[in-house]
């Protein structure tokens, strides 16, 4: 595998003052992805009428058909969206929801997919019902039998995080799906966090809908995520913003709503390129062992505990912040605004009565970065 951490810091045009060590929450994009999509954007802008018209469509279906291979998908069953909360959005709001229908969600679900299921719920006079993720070191059974016990004859639909946000849980992302398909109940799987954390194969899965991020762990640029339908889920699933292609199928319907810039979808196998010239499985489970090792040293810095071991720990971790006193939102979010004073990213988060520190494993870290972390952490706690 090539040489990663400091070796590998020239690829990004980060500011290797600052501590950065929270990939997770919006990726960074390297100078090669960043310089393909300048390139496709002088393209678009020396020609826009005939780009849109006679290069885009195609250039955009070749873009999907690099990234079905990647997540183990077929080209077709591949709309491109901005970001996972549009992805979930899309299939959110195209449910037909009846007084009385529910929608499991997770209660480690992201915030802005859970206002999404609470609106459209809302709105039909339907419940969104909660299955609870047990915290810290939760096992991987008691998430999928709470995932089964929260399922009723009147669920309609389970949304499922791949990798929890706050908590930094992997979850068992194929023994859920199974427990909710042998009910009868399709799955959203929020996979923001997916893809290049973990590897994925789509079509093994056999998720209903998965949306994923681009732009987080594969470094492609902001604003390139997918919407994975099968293909039996196509009819009737519609993008929040309707255009031409209404009526005329999936991808007509997702491909054009619009004018907008596609350059980030379009430099999408500069991306995996890059991904694999990192070193592909290898660095993905390179990532996860460092992630493990830093939050297992700044738990012992801290005197505390970790949120996650063994299978359930991906690319992030979480620590419990050795903190006396109220635990409440504002302490955290004050904490955090101390954080990026202090000179580091890390975000902080409530859970289970404590306020916990995550950390997140890229290419460009190493050990020595959560050294520097603990240094930091330490020092904000004692002015706290
Ligand atoms: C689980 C989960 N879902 C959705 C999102 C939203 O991603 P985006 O802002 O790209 O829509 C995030 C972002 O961190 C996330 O962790």
């Amino acid at each position: 595998m090539p040489l990663l951490g400091k070796a590998v810091r020239h690829e990004w045009a980060l500011d290797w003052d600052f501590l950065s060590v929270n990939h997770g929450s919006f990726g960074a994009t390297p100078r090669v992805v960043l310089a393909a999509q300048r390139e496709w954007q002088q393209r678009m802008e020396a020609q826009p009428g005939r780009f849109m018209r006679a290069v885009l469509p195609d250039a955009l279906r070749h873009a999907a058909e690099r990234l079905a291979a990647f997540v183990g998908a077929d080209g077709k069953d591949i709309a491109f969206v901005e970001n996972a909360t549009t992805g979930c959005n899309a299939v959110l709001r195209s449910l037909h929801l009846a007084p009385g229908d529910e929608i499991v969600a997770l209660s480690h679900g992201y915030g802005a997919v859970r206002n999404t299921v609470r609106f459209v719920c809302e709105r039909a006079g339907a419940m969104m019902v909660e299955a609870e993720v047990p915290f810290p070191r939760p096992s991987g059974d008691a998430i999928v039998a709470n995932v089964a016990a929260a399922i009723s004859r009147r669920t309609k639909l389970a949304v499922v995080d791949h990798i929890t946000s706050g908590s930094a849980l992997v979850l068992p992302l194929q023994r859920i799906v199974d427990a909710c398909h042998a009910a009868n109940v399709p799955v959203l799987v929020d996979g923001a966090h997916g893809p290049a954390q973990v590897p994925l194969d789509l079509h093994a899965l056999g998720a209903d809908w998965y949306t994923g991020n681009c732009h987080k762990w594969l470094c492609a640029a902001k604003g390139c995520a997918f919407l994975y339908t099968r293909s039996d889920r196509q009819t009737d699933l519609h993008p929040t913003t309707i255009s031409h292609g209404f009526g005329k199928g999936y991808l007509d319907e997702f491909d054009w709503i619009g004018t907008r810039d596609p350059s980030a979808w379009l430099t999408i196998g500069v991306a995996i390129d890059f991904h694999r010239r990192l070193g592909g499985e290898d660095f993905m489970a390179r990532n996860i062992a460092l992630a493990a090792e830093a939050t297992s040293l700044l738990a012992r810095r801290l005197n505390t505990e970790a949120g996650a071991t063994g299978e359930l720990a991906g690319c992030m971790g979480l620590v419990r912040l050795p903190l006396t006193g109220p635990v409440s939102a504002e302490r955290s979010a004050d904490l955090r605004t101390r954080l990026l004073a202090a000179g580091t990213d890390a975000p902080t988060h409530v859970l289970a009565g404590a306020i916990w520190l995550r950390l997140s494993a890229a290419a460009y870290n190493d050990i020595e970065d959560y050294v520097r972390l603990g240094d930091i952490v330490a020092g904000v706690i004692r002015a706290n």
